[in-house]
């Protein structure tokens, strides 16, 4: 078992419905701790260089439309394989596929406002916590 760090991301649907302090108890009843954390309104540009992977797709637009939309709050996240353990605390991106018990399921309203971001990989972890922390 590895430490790691993970990027998450409270985003505006969650925060607008006050429930920063129940995910952020989510994750520290499971073992992760926050290790940096702020709550910022990002720009088009910040959103769209975040979510660059996915600048091809359909729902682009929409989604940097919906994280510009009000504040979030960013962190990060560190405990024993971090990376994987907050994928499976957030639930599937679809919340009508996410597992009760999940965050998805219990905070998210659809697949375009779905509560929370978390880092997929090492890789993206290490390029995401560098975005918003970094330097
Ligand atoms: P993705 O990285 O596939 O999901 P995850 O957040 O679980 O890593 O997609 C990034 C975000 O893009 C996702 O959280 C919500 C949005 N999205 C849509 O709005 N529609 C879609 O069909 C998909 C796949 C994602
Ligand atoms: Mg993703």
């Amino acid at each position: 078992m590895a430490i790691e760090r993970t990027l998450s991301i409270i985003k505006p649907d969650a925060v607008k419905k006050n429930v920063i302090g129940e995910i952020i108890t989510r994750f520290e009843r499971a073992g992760l701790k926050v290790v940096e954390g702020k709550l910022v309104t990002l720009s088009r540009e910040d959103a769209e260089g975040f979510y660059a992977e996915h600048k091809e797709r359909g729902f682009f637009n929409d989604l940097v439309s919906f994280m510009t939309s009000g504040p979030v709050f960013v962190q990060v996240l560190e405990g024993e394989e971090a990376i994987a353990k907050n994928r499976q605390i957030m639930g599937a991106t679809n919340p009508k596929e996410a597992a009760a018990g999940t965050l998805r399921h219990d905070y998210a309203d659809s697949i375009d406002a779905n509560a929370v971001h978390g880092s997929d990989s090492s890789t993206s972890a290490a390029r995401e916590i560098a975005y918003f922390f970094g330097g």
